[in-house]
């Protein structure tokens, strides 16, 4: 449990990074630890599996995916926000916190020796990304998952009502086989998760 000062720190980050650049940010608050305990579950628990967190932001998923991974694992977080970076880096200091684009994750994963993947878990403001640049990620998500690997991606449960969050949502049918969808209403707005497996291109 992070005590009241990180806390306090992780707020005022999110919330001033989130004012100076509201599309980027997309939320004006963290995620709750609600969402946190679901997302962790696709993380494997066994092996040395490598997880790819993308937009960790000040790290309210991150714990969670922390918590359940084995030794000999890694976890690597790409984040677009300078003063989230900064964040991660003092308080979560067993992530490998890469400040950078989730659309050049290839590049940023070969430069560590990663060939492939066992999770993605992804909290980027998808719906409000273009299209152009919701299918290079993905492409690119898609490209670097193993055969087993896991994608969850969460959006706001109204953002998925909205004309980028239902281009996401076709998108994700199109590119995957099998596409499940889970809500939980203990964060406000409420969450919607997407957990993706076995790429069909
Ligand atoms: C909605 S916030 C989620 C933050 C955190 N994971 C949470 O659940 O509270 C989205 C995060 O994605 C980051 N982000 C947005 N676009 C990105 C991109 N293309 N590459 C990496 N990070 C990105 C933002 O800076 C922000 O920290």
């Amino acid at each position: 449990m992070a005590g009241a000062a990180t806390m306090l720190d992780e707020y005022r980050t999110f919330f001033a990074t989130a004012l100076r650049n509201p599309r980027m940010v997309g939320a004006a608050t963290p995620t709750s630890s609600a969402v946190a305990a679901t997302v962790g579950q696709v993380v494997p628990t066994t092996g040395e599996p490598v997880v790819l967190e993308l937009g960790p932001g000040t790290g309210s998923l991150s714990n969670g995916i922390h918590d359940r991974l084995p030794t000999g694992a890694r976890h690597i977080g790409i984040e677009l926000g300078a003063d989230m970076v900064e964040h991660l880096r003092e308080h979560k200091p067993w992530m490998e916190v890469v400040h950078g684009d989730a659309g050049d994750l290839l590049s940023i994963l070969d430069q560590r020796g990663i060939g492939k993947v066992d999770a993605v878990v992804s909290s980027i403001p998808w719906s409000l990304l273009d299209d152009d640049v919701q299918d290079h990620i993905l492409k690119q998500v898609t490209e670097a998952m193993a055969p087993h690997a896991a994608f969850t991606a969460l959006t706001y449960l109204p953002a998925d009502r909205t004309a980028g969050g239902r281009r996401f949502r076709v998108r994700l049918a199109e590119t995957f086989d099998e596409v499940l969808t889970h809500t939980t209403w203990k964060n406000f707005p409420p969450i919607l998760h997407y957990l993706c497996r076995r790429p069909l291109v």
